[in-house]
């Protein structure tokens, strides 16, 4: 038997972009949505943790997660999602100096922050989705309220054409947006 298709649009980001949070208001809107983080759990795909953040055997996890996906459109939340083979993939940004208030809110160490923040001054995840991902999207969360957020997202996993127009990846430059101010963000 065939296995049931599936449409996959990968929700990824550095930590603190916004990802649970979009999760939760699509889940809410009646979406399957499935976290990366929770999904490795259930097929036994955790090899370790680190500073309470759960390593993913991402290799076990893409070959044993077609087998698991339900039918039709389907989110798939988390900064590894992109490693999954998606069909489309949004990479959700944020302005480096915001994004460190919101890592600081969520009581991480100095030295993790200052690693996720250095990793969204470079275009980390974004580089790493466009290396492997065939669709790729971003969406700057800083001004955009969660529901907005989600509401792109909508459009672009619908097909949405202005939408994927308006959301192609490249626009953004974190090091021209934040200039001077980058010395002290990233000082240790
Ligand atoms: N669009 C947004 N605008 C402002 N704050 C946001 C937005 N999205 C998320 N946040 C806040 O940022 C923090 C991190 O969000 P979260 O969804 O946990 O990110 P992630 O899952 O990507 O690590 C939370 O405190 C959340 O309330
Ligand atoms: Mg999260």
């Amino acid at each position: 038997m065939n296995p049931p298709v599936s449409e996959v649009v990968a929700i990824t980001g550095t930590p603190g972009t916004g990802k649970t949070t979009v999760a939760k208001i699509l889940r809410r809107r009646g979406y399957s949505v499935i976290s990366v983080n929770e999904l490795a759990e259930r097929l036994d795909c955790i090899i370790g943790e680190e500073e309470g953040c759960k390593i993913v055997d991402v290799d076990e996890l893409a070959k044993k997660i077609a087998d698991v996906l339900p039918e039709g459109l389907v989110f798939l939340e988390g900064h590894l999602s992109h490693l999954l083979n998606p069909d489309i993939t949004v990479v959700l940004r944020c302005n480096p100096v915001e994004l460190k208030r919101r890592l600081e809110g969520k009581g991480w160490s100095e030295e993790k922050v200052l690693e996720n923040v250095e990793a969204e001054i470079v275009d980390f995840i974004l580089i790493e989705a466009l290396e492997r991902c065939k669709e790729v999207y971003e969406i700057d969360t800083t001004e955009r309220s969660p529901e907005d957020v989600a509401n792109v997202i909508e459009m672009i996993a619908k097909g949405d054409e202005e939408a994927k127009r308006n959301f192609k990846p490249g626009k953004i430059d974190w090091i021209a947006v934040i200039g001077n101010e980058i010395d002290e963000l990233i000082r240790i």
